[in-house]
């Protein structure tokens, strides 16, 4: 009997053998739609381009400098906000980026950098990797010249090196002027009026800064400084590098003492920081001291006051004075007949006093052969020690001078380097997000602003504005 018997035969039969060839509903949609939603998005963007409108093609908002013209992509998008921006020129239109280093093998495009479109940031806050790129491995151009600075850097708490003035074996400070900390910080300090403790401000603080000066006259002597012309009359205050440049001529009462920028510390001046306590009296009669200046000029100026005084006073020649217990012990000299005499017996003296003793104690002076008068070592009080770094006082009022130069209150000699290491800086400044900033730029300059092209604008103002 013929069963339902399941044939193979039978059951093939009922396979459709086109069924490749006709659509299921379900694929057959997915295929519409896709095709459909693909065109209406292409003509959405299509249309938004034609009528002039970026924003569908806007990728997030740029940096806070340039948020006046985030909707005027083409200012940097070269032909058009659907393109990449083609060259570093788009970016040069508005302002340079000059090179970093001569040495440097390529230079990396402005935006490998100065990231766009990650929100309202400030864009010259680049990331680590920016510099490591090369400072993890550094090479320079000149094959024959390794690099000159730490090669492997790999972020500021790994591999980063310690500061250079405060490396074992580095010279010490190049400063001339005699200086014991130990001693100035002592309590009991004779002052100009009884006893005194000193604190770092009276003599160190921020160029810029206006509290009086305790122990200082404001105005302060011309003619000795670098580069000034030699002068012991002018009267004009010295400029030099960030030294003062607003000085209120006042008398030796605290005074404001103004120099421009806070970052670093004004220079250490005779007039402002030392006079109160260690004036240069060259002679009792004499109310005035000698001023700080080339000792031509403070010969003159001792010359001219003894004449003054005898022609004022001519009784005076006959008065013997009683050794001067500073001086050391000379035969006692004849007693002068005349003025000429007088001028030059107190003169002679003022002058040991001033050279042997006053001038002495704080600077190194020298005989050249055969003059009569010293000369005066430079003074070479470093202004900016880290001259591959930028530092801040003012970012760090918030700490003691003490917690970063801490060997200052044992310092007795002028050539101890009193700056902090790294490890100092590297208990705030660490990776982490509890910590101050520690990529590279929060402490360096990248591009060498020295080299900087002056940009001639080539917009017009409604070229920039929506
Ligand atoms: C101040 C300059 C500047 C302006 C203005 C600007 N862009 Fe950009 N844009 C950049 C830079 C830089 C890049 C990254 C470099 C690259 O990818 O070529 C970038 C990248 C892009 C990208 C690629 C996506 C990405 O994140 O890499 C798109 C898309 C884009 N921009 C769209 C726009 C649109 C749309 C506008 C206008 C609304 C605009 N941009 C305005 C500078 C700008
Ligand atoms: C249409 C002019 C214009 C263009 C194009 C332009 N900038 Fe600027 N940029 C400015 C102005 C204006 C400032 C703010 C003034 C200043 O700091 O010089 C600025 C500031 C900056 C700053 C410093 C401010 C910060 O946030 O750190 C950086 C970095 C910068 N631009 C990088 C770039 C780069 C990279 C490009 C190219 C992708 C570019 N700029 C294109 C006008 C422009
Ligand atoms: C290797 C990273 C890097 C590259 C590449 C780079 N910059 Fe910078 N740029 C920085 C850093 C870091 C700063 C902040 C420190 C400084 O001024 O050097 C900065 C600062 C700036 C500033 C702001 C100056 C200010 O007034 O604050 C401008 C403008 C600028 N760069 C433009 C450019 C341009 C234009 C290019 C491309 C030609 C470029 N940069 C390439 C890292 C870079
Ligand atoms: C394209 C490679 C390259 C990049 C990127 C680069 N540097 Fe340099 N950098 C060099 C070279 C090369 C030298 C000089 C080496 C030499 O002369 O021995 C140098 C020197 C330095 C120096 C010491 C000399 C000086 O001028 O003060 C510092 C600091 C420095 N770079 C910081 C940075 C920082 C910060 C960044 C990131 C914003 C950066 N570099 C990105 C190549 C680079
Ligand atoms: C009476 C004035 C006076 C006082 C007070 C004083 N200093 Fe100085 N300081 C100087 C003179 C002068 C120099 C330059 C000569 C030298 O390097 O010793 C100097 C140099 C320095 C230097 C840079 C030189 C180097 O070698 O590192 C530091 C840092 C410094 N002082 C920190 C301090 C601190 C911190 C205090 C307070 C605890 C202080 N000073 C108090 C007069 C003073
Ligand atoms: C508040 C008064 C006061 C001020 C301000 C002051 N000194 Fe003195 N200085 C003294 C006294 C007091 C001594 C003697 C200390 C001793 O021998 O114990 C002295 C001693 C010295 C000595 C000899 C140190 C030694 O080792 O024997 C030098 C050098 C000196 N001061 C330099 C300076 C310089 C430079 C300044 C200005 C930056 C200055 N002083 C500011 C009070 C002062
Ligand atoms: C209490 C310490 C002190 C005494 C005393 C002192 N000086 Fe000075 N002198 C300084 C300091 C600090 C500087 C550096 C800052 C400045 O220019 O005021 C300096 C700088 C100088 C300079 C400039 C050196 C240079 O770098 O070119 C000359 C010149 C000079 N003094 C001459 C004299 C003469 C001359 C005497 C004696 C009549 C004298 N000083 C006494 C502390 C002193
Ligand atoms: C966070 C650490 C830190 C603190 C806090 C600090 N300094 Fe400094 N100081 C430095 C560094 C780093 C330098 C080197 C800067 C340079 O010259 O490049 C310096 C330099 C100096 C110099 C040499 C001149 C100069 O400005 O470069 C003097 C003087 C000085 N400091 C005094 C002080 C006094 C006074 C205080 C307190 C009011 C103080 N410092 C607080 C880190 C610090
Ligand atoms: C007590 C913690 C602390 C120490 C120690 C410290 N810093 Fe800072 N520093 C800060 C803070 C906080 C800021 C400001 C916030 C920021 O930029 O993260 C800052 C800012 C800075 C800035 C940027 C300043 C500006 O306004 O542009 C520099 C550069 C800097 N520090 C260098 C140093 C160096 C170099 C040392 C070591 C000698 C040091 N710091 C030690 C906390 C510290
Ligand atoms: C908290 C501040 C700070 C940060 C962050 C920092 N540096 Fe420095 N860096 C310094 C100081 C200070 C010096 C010493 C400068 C000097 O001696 O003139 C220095 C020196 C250097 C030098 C010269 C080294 C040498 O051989 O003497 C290079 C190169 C350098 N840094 C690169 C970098 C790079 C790359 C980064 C980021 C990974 C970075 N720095 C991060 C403060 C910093």
């Amino acid at each position: 009997m013929a069963g339902r018997t399941r044939t193979t035969k039978k059951l093939a039969q009922r396979i459709k053998l086109d069924y490749f060839k006709t659509l299921h509903c379900i694929p057959r949609w997915r295929r519409i739609l896709s095709a459909a939603l693909t065109a209406a998005g292409l003509v959405w963007l299509g249309w938004h381009a034609v009528s002039g409108n970026p924003k569908p093609y806007d990728a997030g908002p740029v940096g806070h400098s340039h948020a006046m013209f985030s909707q005027k992509c083409g200012t940097c998008h070269v032909s058009g906000w659907f393109r990449r921006v083609a060259t570093d020129q788009a970016c040069l239109a508005c302002h340079d980026g000059p090179k970093h280093h001569d040495e440097q093998t390529f230079a990396p495009a402005c935006w490998d950098c100065h990231v766009e479109h990650r929100g309202a940031l400030r864009l010259a806050s680049t990331s680590t990797e920016a510099c490591t790129q090369c400072h993890a491995n550094l090479a320079a151009k000149d094959k024959n010249s390794p690099p000159k600075f730490a090669a492997n850097i790999g972020g500021f708490d790994g591999g980063h090196p310690e500061f250079a003035a405060v490396r074992q074996g580095h010279a010490d400070d190049p400063g001339t002027v005699a200086f014991n900390h130990l001693k100035h910080l002592k309590k009991e300090l004779r002052g100009p009026h009884g006893t005194v403790e000193l604190k770092c401000v009276d003599c160190h603080r921020p160029a810029g800064a206006n509290e009086p000066l305790p122990f200082g006259q404001a105005q302060i002597a011309p003619g000795h400084r670098h580069g000034e012309p030699e002068s012991c009359s002018s009267s004009a205050p010295p400029v030099t590098g960030t030294a003062p440049t607003t000085l209120v001529p006042a008398s030796f009462s605290p005074t404001p003492f103004t120099v421009p920028g806070r970052a670093y510390m004004a220079p250490i001046n005779y007039e402002a920081h030392c006079l109160a306590c260690h004036p240069l009296q060259f002679d009792k009669r004499i109310p005035e001291p000698a001023p700080h200046k080339e000792p031509k000029c403070v010969y003159d100026f001792m010359d001219g006051k003894l004449r003054e005084h005898i022609a004022a006073h001519p009784r005076d020649i006959q008065i013997l004075d009683e050794p001067d217990k500073r001086l050391p012990p000379r035969p006692v000299p004849p007693a002068p007949r005349n003025d000429k005499e007088w001028v030059a017996q107190k003169l002679a003296n003022a002058q040991i006093l001033m050279w042997r003793k006053a001038c002495k104690e704080c600077h190194t002076l020298n005989w050249p052969q055969g003059e009569s008068l010293p000369v005066v070592a430079k003074a070479a009080i470093p202004v900016r020690w880290l001259q591959h770094a930028n530092f801040d006082h003012q970012a760090h009022q918030m700490v003691t001078c003490t917690s970063c130069h801490s060997k200052t209150e044992k310092s007795e000699k002028t050539s101890d380097v009193l700056l902090p290491g790294i490890q100092v800086c590297r208990q705030c400044h660490h990776s982490g997000s509890e910590a101050a900033e520690a990529r590279c730029f929060e402490c360096h300059t990248y591009h060498d602003w020295r080299k900087e092209n002056r940009v001639n604008g080539k917009f017009t103002v409604p070229q920039l504005i929506k």
